[in-house]
């Protein structure tokens, strides 16, 4: 059931996703649905199956005497530099001497079919002196071998502070890594083009890395690379970073051969090669005042950063910024390693590293209760953060909602009439028992990295007045394209159908930063509203003069031109028509770059996001004492969406993402045997939430809010926050197995699986 929806903040109907027709038909274009060229050559990835060791041998003659087999290249093919690290240059596009993690790419078959590739695969020989492998990020921190270095947020003087504090508990916490599981694997499809230039399709999230690393890998400068992204079937943070490799494969055979290359990742072969959310194993102290005030919080978190960097430098920042989710806390000190070990580089996944921090804290918060024996709620609500309070990084909050979300959801969702049929239904009860937790979240939008935020749009008004438009938003299914389109039909005043979105290619919108970080409709609208609004005011000097008026005040609203609030004679067409008489360019390509915003990496300190997303899920849940079986009887929200510009798609991210962290938090358990063999390798051994295992009921209700300015038409961003709604799920199921259970001692250890449920029931440590 979902709630309808309370606001009125849209008066009419906004746009269905633009995508809906043709996904349901079965229509939408994938890399894997394109035409293909004759001669077309399919690549399958060599890789090894070591954790850990030296290549002393690659025999790939049997593979490539196989008929059907055109050609087997390895790094001593690579024209350019053999490099793929986007952050830090230290991961090979191919493996050279050594193997850092089992599933890593040595080599790249091409043959007359995918079929052929995979034969010949099983043909190539590999001789690997093994070497000891590390799965664990506190094993690798041990060793000092870290992906970059560590890093320290602090606010205040935690020492004196704890030496002050009523109470003071310390902790552990682990939480597990989470596979992407888009449902499009990685693939790219490179095409020769006239004088050694190549087009990529690929499925990428950042059409521009794919092109600034295809370039240097082929040693070719970018002008001669186009990347065009059609759509994703999903991305979810795993194709920020991590389709770049094969759509260089590909494009390195592609400009070896002069023939079409396609590369799509078998599902076992995505699993296996890719990298997935960081695991963290982090240790906690937290200390209280008499009154509840958290006073003093340090934290370290050892990040799982798998064999390369990746992105994990940016991710263990993002986890020292919501450090301290919702709460204000005035004496902070958290640090974070990013440790290298054996595993495939681990990488952007939904949140980037702030679920992490906020599982952490919140595991911290329930330890004071569990200790003080009080509701955990009444440790959150004293210390939720107000407004002019300042973050650790030296942010000082404003326009904050934590409270308003905080109290809105306390009140709508009947609290405590919750907490008494929870007492009493566990009163009744003696197998099944009922718990309940809130979960405030606050995630701030923008890159972490200032640099990044900026975006262009290109507009063209044809000579029929239809609308084009280019901007580096990338559709992953987050319905980005429905919201650009919403902007310039709006703007234009022309229906949908007039307006077309046109895939994202580098050759249309150049230097792009990944879509990603929840801020794809913030950045690319903002530049297309600037790109329409120039476009308007050229139109209205056109209207203007053609009515002979020296001023006047012209609007664009249903096809027609209104000029001094009456409609003109000449219509959007005609204008278009007269304009293109005058000679008046129809195009436009605006820049826009989020104000405001800055941080000082050698201080830790500045400003780094344009705005925060708040709100708070009231979760219950239900579990069968005697089979350690859980259902969730309902996740309730008040989330705040800003001035939702669609609210159809904005619920669709609320419920999404809730379900991806739940799925993280209870379900999808990641496992490496010690040798770095993945062993969660299909979805018999990985499970993810289904219709079954989601909440019973999920109740949204929108934040009664004015949004924010730097928020695209004051609609804020809404991709990744509402996953962490599901970490509340952890810790009512945590509840229910305390009344069950009252010699349970509490754990952090997620996800919070039905086997770990079960035991956690039954647990009874010796106790005095
Ligand atoms: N929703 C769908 N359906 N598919 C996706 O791949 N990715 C998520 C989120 N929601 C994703 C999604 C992630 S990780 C991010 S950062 C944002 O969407 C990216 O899109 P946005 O910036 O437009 O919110
Ligand atoms: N979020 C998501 N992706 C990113 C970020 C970020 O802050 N920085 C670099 N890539
Ligand atoms: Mo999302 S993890 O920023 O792609």
């Amino acid at each position: 059931m979902i709630e309808t929806k309370k606001t009125d903040l849209q008066a009419k109907p906004t746009l269905q996703n633009i995508d809906s027709f043709t996904h349901v038909r079965g229509e939408s274009l994938f890399v894997d649905d394109m035409t293909m060229q004759e001669g077309t050559l399919h690549a399958v990835v060599i890789d090894a199956s070591i954790g850990h060791g030296e290549l002393k041998v690659l025999d790939i003659s049997k593979a490539l005497a196989l008929p059907g087999v055109v050609q087997i290249f390895t790094a001593s093919d690579v024209p350019g530099e053999n490099q793929i690290g986007g952050i830090i240059p230290d991961e090979p596009l191919f493996a050279e001497k050594h193997i850092h993690f089992w599933g890593q790419a040595v080599g790249l078959i091409l043959a007359e079919s995918e079929a052929i590739a995979r034969e010949a695969r099983s043909l190539v020989k590999m001789q690997i002196d093994p070497l000891p492998v590390v799965t664990m990020a506190s094993e690798a921190r041990a060793k000092g071998s870290f992906v970059s270095d560590p890093r320290t947020f602090e606010l205040g003087n935690v020492e004196q502070a704890f030496a002050g504090c009523a109470h003071v508990f310390e902790g552990e916490s682990f939480s597990n890594g989470q596979e992407h599981l888009y449902l499009e694997a990685q693939g790219a499809y490179a095409v020769p083009m006239e004088n050694g230039n190549i087009k990529i399709t690929s499925s990428t999230q950042g059409p521009t890395a794919v092109q600034r690393t295809a370039a240097k890998v082929l040693g070719i400068p970018m002008h001669k690379i186009e990347v065009e992204v059609i759509r994703l079937g999903g991305g979810f943070g795993g194709k920020e970073d991590q389709a770049t490799p094969w759509a260089v494969m590909a494009a390195l055979a592609c400009h070896k051969l002069k023939k079409p290359v396609k590369l799509i990742l078998s599902r076992h072969d995505d699993l296996r090669m890719t990298g997935k959310r960081h695991p963290y194993e982090s240790i906690f102290k937290i200390g209280l005042d008499e009154n509840l005030k958290i006073i003093a919080y340090e934290a370290e978190f050892m990040q799982n950063a798998g064999a390369a960097a990746d992105l994990s430098p940016a991710i263990a920042e993002r986890t020292l910024f919501h450090a301290t989710n919702s709460y204000f806390v005035p004496n902070v000190k958290a640090t974070v390693y990013p440790c290298r070990t054996n595993l495939p580089p681990n990488t952007a996944f939904r949140g980037f590293g702030g679920p992490q921090g906020m599982f952490v804290i919140e595991s911290a918060i329930a330890q004071a209760a569990d200790k003080l024996g009080i509701p955990a709620h009444q440790i959150q609500e004293a210390n939720l953060l107000q407004e002019d309070d300042v973050f650790s990084y030296g942010q000082i909050a404003r326009q904050v909602e934590a409270g308003k979300t905080w109290h809105q959801a306390k009140t709508a969702f009947k609290l405590q009439e919750q907490e008494a049929l929870v007492a009493a239904f566990n009163a009744a009860n003696k197998n099944k028992k009922k718990g309940l937790a809130l979960m405030p979240i606050t995630f701030g939008i923008s890159f972490t990295n200032t640099r990044m935020n900026h975006a262009r749009a290109l507009v063209h008004i044809y000579e029929d007045g239809s609308v084009g438009i280019s901007t580096a938003a990338v559709e992953m299914g987050q319905g980005v394209n429905t919201k650009m389109l919403q902007i310039a039909s709006e703007e234009f005043g022309l229906p949908a159908h007039k307006v077309k979105l046109e895939p994202t290619n580098t050759t249309r919108v150049a230097n792009t930063s990944p879509s990603a970080a929840s801020a794809t409709a913030d950045l690319n609208g903002k530049a297309l509203l600037q790109a329409c609004t120039a476009l308007k005011k050229r139109l209205a000097i056109v209207a203007v003069e053609h009515a002979g008026l020296d001023k006047a005040k012209v609007a664009f609203v249903n096809e027609q031109i209104i000029v001094n609030g009456e409609v003109y004679k000449l219509n959007w067409y005609e204008l278009v028509e007269q304009a293109l008489s005058q000679r008046v360019s129809l195009s436009e390509n605006s820049h826009y770059a989020t104000p405001e915003i800055h941080f000082d990496k050698t201080k830790e300190k500045g400003h780094p996001f344009a705005y925060h997303v708040y709100g708070t899920a009231v979760i219950r849940v239900t579990v069968d004492c005697v089979r350690g079986r859980y259902e969730i009887d309902s996740v309730q929200m008040v989330h705040d969406y800003g001035k939702s510009m669609n609210e159809g798609i904005d619920l669709g991210q609320v419920e999404g993402g809730l379900a991806q962290g739940i799925g993280w938090m209870t379900l999808e358990e990641i496992s490496y045997a010690p040798d770095g063999r993945l062993l969660s390798n299909a979805l018999s051994t990985y499970k993810v939430p289904d219709l079954f295992s989601g909440p019973k009921v999920i109740d949204t209700i929108p934040l009664d809010t004015i949004g924010h300015e730097l928020a695209i038409r004051k609609s804020k961003a809404v991709g990744e926050p509402p996953l962490m709604y599901g970490i509340g799920v952890y810790f009512a199921l945590q509840n229910a197995i305390r009344a069950f259970n009252p010699r349970y001692v509490p754990k952090f250890h997620a996800p919070m699986t039905p086997e770990k449920v079960l035991m956690s029931l039954y647990e009874s440590p010796l106790v005095g």
